[in-house]
């Protein structure tokens, strides 16, 4: 038995386990994948400073996002299709969250609904919301997110047309599965997850599939997805997606300082520095080399949050230095969950964690409340 002692680790476990075509969904960027490789590799650049004989006793990391407690500033972010990565994904990473104190964000494009997920959790859950061309659609999926109690819409702005990801493309990652020998072949390797997978009735898109109009299952969804991204959407949306939700919203998908500065006159609640994980515009920046500017540009007119390439606890203390409030981790959440459904989960999370607690001890911090610029060598 291997011991899973990195995001790695998991990660080549989850490799193991799920079908190739959704595991390379996952682990998978636009086009030449250059920015989902920045995204990581620009971490490493930034080194911290080393602080000895400072008292270390007593530390933690208990924060808050948009105001809300948490146990550490690490959310899980939304993605789509999670329940393909174990079946009810959605359902395990959000008890997973729940009980390690972060904040779940469920996709638009989730598998299992936001009313199940509701009903398999206490805490209320964040909802990321697409705005598809269906305005219908969308007004009764704010008011579905409010019924379920939902504590903070996440307007995701950096996906109004649909980038291409060329292994999707070449796996023939398709709604419903196309069978051929190749998709047979990764579903027969991999029986574990064909076998949870039979036994839960999770299926299928559970936010739109019988809610969309025309959408009464997988076959109508795909040719319905495609056409129902809006490019047409503008800053003038974010007001009345505002006025219908009335709670706290979080702007999602910010990479440059004007658009960081055009988000603070709209009264959302925090943004997310984000470039959807290398997923959306190749060639873009990563989301941590361009933080720190957009947070000295925003002050503390709204909440500065960040995601894409956080694999460590020390990635989620450069960030914090930087001027995040709060961080997101996507594939490393999903790489939990492919290795070992809802313990994986916690396991990522435990993993950032200890990783988190040490890093800032050995910068002489004991208050995750406490960090900046100083810490970093410049
Ligand atoms: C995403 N992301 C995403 N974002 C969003 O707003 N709605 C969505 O449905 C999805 N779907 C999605 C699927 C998968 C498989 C991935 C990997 C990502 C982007 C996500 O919220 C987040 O911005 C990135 O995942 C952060 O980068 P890391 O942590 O994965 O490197």
């Amino acid at each position: 038995m291997s011991l899973d002692l990195t995001i790695a680790d998991l990660k080549e476990k989850a490799r193991r386990r799920v079908p190739k075509m959704f595991f390379d969904y996952a682990d998978s960027g636009a086009l030449t994948e250059s920015t989902y490789a920045a995204n990581e590799a620009d971490f490493g650049k930034i080194k911290l400073r080393q602080r000895v004989l400072v008292d270390m006793t007593g530390r933690s990391l208990a924060s808050t996002m948009i105001g809300e407690k948490v146990s550490m500033p690490v959310a899980l972010a939304p993605t789509g299709s999670t329940g393909m990565q174990h079946a009810d994904g959605e359902i395990l990473a959000a008890q997973a969250a729940q009980e390690f104190g972060v904040p779940f964000t469920l996709s638009t494009m989730s598998i299992c609904s936001l009313e199940a997920v509701a009903e398999a959790t206490t805490k209320p859950f964040w909802f990321q919301l697409y705005v598809m061309r269906d305005r219908d659609f969308v007004y009764n999926l704010i008011d579905r997110a409010k019924a379920a109690k939902c504590s903070a819409l996440v307007l995701t702005l950096d996906l109004q047309i649909l980038a291409q990801r060329h292994k999707d493309l070449r796996n023939g990652l398709s709604a419903p599965p196309k069978f051929t020998p190749s998709s047979i072949w990764q579903l027969a390797s991999r029986p574990g997850w064909c076998m949870k997978m039979a036994g839960t009735k999770h299926r299928t898109f559970g936010n739109i599939v019988g809610h969309a109009k025309g959408v009464g299952d997988l076959s109508s969804l795909a040719s319905w997805t495609n056409e129902q991204f809006d490019p047409k959407l503008s800053w003038n949306d974010v007001e009345w997606i505002k006025e219908r939700w009335g709670g706290k919203l979080i702007l999602k998908g910010i990479l440059d300082k004007d658009d960081a500065v055009m988000a603070t006159k709209t009264g959302a609640d925090a943004i997310i520095v984000s470039n959807h994980g290398g997923r959306q515009l190749d060639g873009a920046p990563s989301s941590i080399s361009v933080l720190e500017e957009i947070a000295d540009a925003v002050g503390d007119k709204i909440e500065v949050h960040m995601d894409g390439g956080i694999r460590s606890g020390q990635d989620v203390l450069r960030a914090l230095c930087l001027g995040a409030k709060g961080v997101y981790i996507g594939r490393p959440f999903l790489y939990g969950l492919g290795a070992n459904g809802k313990a994986g989960v916690t396991k990522a999370l435990e993993i950032i964690r200890k990783e988190l607690d040490t890093t800032l001890a050995l910068c002489g911090r004991r208050d995750i409340g406490e960090v900046g610029k100083d810490m970093l060598h410049r």
